[in-house]
């Protein structure tokens, strides 16, 4: 009887974002082109444009009721949650689970210090429940288990995969649950068809060019289980969603 054992992926840096399984055609379709948001050298009013049309975008098209409805459902059973949100740009999730549960603590975060300041100048800043600060995903400053669940929105296809592991690994430090929601990579057919329909305006949008480098970058179901296993064998994931959804991945250790 042959038994099949995955071989470890020792240089996790060098996995493609479609994983260890990825096609030949989907290890092209990806970059190492940092998007708008990840440059030092791009102006902090490109920066909030982009910011601005994911808020935009959030709310028009339901994401963000969506993503607060998916992080409820996961700390239903906890009477008052702690929730940290990392990466959260503009803070409208927060906003939304501040709305809808009474008891929430939020704690509210994003590593770009100008981000931070605008959502601690808005009414997040005032919120009796909620804490806005400046924080990496990928060294967390939180002691171990101080929250019910993190979430992390349209965000961790910004770390290389690296980073990306140990995100998944100070998550899961710092919380019970950690909830990450991205992008779909779907399969390369359609992955080809998406880039294609955005790419037009990439250089005049930078909320497009962002998406098209976005879609790029983001990782595949095997990608994601890959990386929380190189995190941490004790890792569980569940995964759901794709294809044209969001994709959420709920990681836990057991
Ligand atoms: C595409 S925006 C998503 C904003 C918001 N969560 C949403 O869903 O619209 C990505 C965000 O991740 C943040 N980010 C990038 N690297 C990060 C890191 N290492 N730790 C925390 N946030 C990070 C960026 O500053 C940016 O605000």
């Amino acid at each position: 009887m042959m038994v099949y054992m995955a071989s470890p992926i020792t240089d996790i840096d060098r996995m493609p974002r479609g994983g260890p399984d990825a096609s030949c055609v989907d290890r092209l379709l990806q970059t190492d082109r940092p998007e708008y948001l990840d440059r030092d050298d791009v102006d902090d009013g490109t920066k909030r444009s982009v910011i601005r049309a994911l808020e935009w975008t959030g709310e028009f098209f339901g994401n963000t009721e969506k993503f607060a409805r998916i992080v409820l459902d996961e700390v239903a059973e906890v009477p008052d949650p702690k929730i940290l949100e990392l990466g959260s740009g503009h803070g409208g999730l927060s906003r939304k689970l501040l709305e809808w549960h009474p008891t929430a603590e939020l704690t509210v975060t994003d590593v770009e210090p100008a981000s931070v300041a605008a959502i601690a100048a808005a009414d997040l800043g005032e919120h009796q429940r909620a804490t806005v600060r400046e924080m990496d995903a990928t060294a967390i400053d939180a002691p171990d288990g101080q929250f019910d669940l993190a979430v992390f929105a349209f965000s961790f296809h910004h770390l290389p995969p690296s980073l990306a592991s140990r995100a998944i690994a100070q998550g899961t430090r710092v919380a019970d649950k950690l909830v990450i929601i991205d992008l779909p990579r779907p399969p390369s057919p359609l992955h080809i068809l998406r880039l294609a329909a955005m790419l037009p305006l990439a250089p005049v949008v930078p909320f497009v060019h962002d998406g098209v480098i976005s879609s790029l970058r983001t990782y595949s179901p095997s990608a994601l289980r890959a990386l929380a296993a190189h995190a941490d064998p004790a890792i569980e994931v569940q995964l759901r969603g794709g294809l044209l959804n969001p994709q959420v991945v709920v990681a836990s250790r057991r």
